[in-house]
């Protein structure tokens, strides 16, 4: 599969000929200034939360492409009321089987207003099994101990974890969470983007790689391949 990184918490997946798109956050980053929202694929939007940070840009990609937005209840009924045709709605706990894998998903601690105010039900991470690899995609939270169930219940492959701290868990914490996950192949998310959430990249990458872990802090716009 394919992975390209649009910024803060935003992730294109090619997988088994579907476009996965994780929280889309591109217009009001201007971090993300050298991408062009427009261009971008989706059959699926995944959003974690309510938070205009991984909701910014769902509406209009959504329309603009056709995609099916998997989102926590509260979510879907507010996305429609934006003009969005296709939602899934999902709650923590839930799978389903998609074209393109499975969706489980998981308890993020954190919180969910939408950009106006709207309550937005519980945050959630996602598992996403697929024929070529397992995922997790953890969403904006603080380390849990629920994340030990993640590690129980399926081969994760490599994660998305937030290392920014402030509003989520920072880098020591990331590092706990991908032992309860079982996993040591992660991708960093949520920092860099406001001034509360920048991080040191080399002390990041050799922290993890102390605790025999691999942090990728993959440069926006690119892209790696994963199995
Ligand atoms: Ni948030
Ligand atoms: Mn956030």
């Amino acid at each position: 599969m394919k992975i390209t990184y649009y910024g803060h918490s935003c992730f294109g997946i090619e997988t088994g000929g579907k476009h996965l798109l994780f929280d889309p956050f591109i217009t009001y980053n201007e971090l993300a200034a050298g991408i062009n929202k427009d261009e971008i694929k989706a059959d699926y939007i995944l959003v974690s939360h309510g938070h205009e940070d991984h909701i910014a840009d769902c509406v209009a990609i959504a329309q603009r492409t056709g995609a099916t937005v998997i989102c926590a209840w509260e979510i879907s009924v507010w996305l429609q009321k934006q003009g969005v045709a296709h939602t899934h709605p999902m709650n923590v706990g839930g799978k389903w089987l998609f074209d393109f894998g499975k969706v489980k998903c998981v308890v993020a601690q954190h919180s969910s207003g939408l950009p106006d105010g709207t309550y937005g039900g519980n945050p959630m991470g996602f598992i996403v099994e697929t024929d070529q690899a397992n995922f997790y995609y953890a969403g904006d939270t603080a380390l849990t101990y629920d994340m030990k169930l993640i590690g129980e219940y399926r081969k994760v492959h490599f994660a998305f974890l937030p290392i920014g701290d402030n509003f989520t868990m920072g880098i020591d914490n990331a590092i706990i969470a991908s032992e309860f996950i079982n996993c040591t192949d992660i991708i960093g998310m949520h920092y860099d983007t406001f001034g509360y959430i920048k991080i040191d990249h080399t002390e990041a990458v050799s922290k993890f790689e102390r605790a025999g872990k691999h942090l990728t802090l993959m440069p926006i716009g690119s892209t790696i391949v994963k199995p």
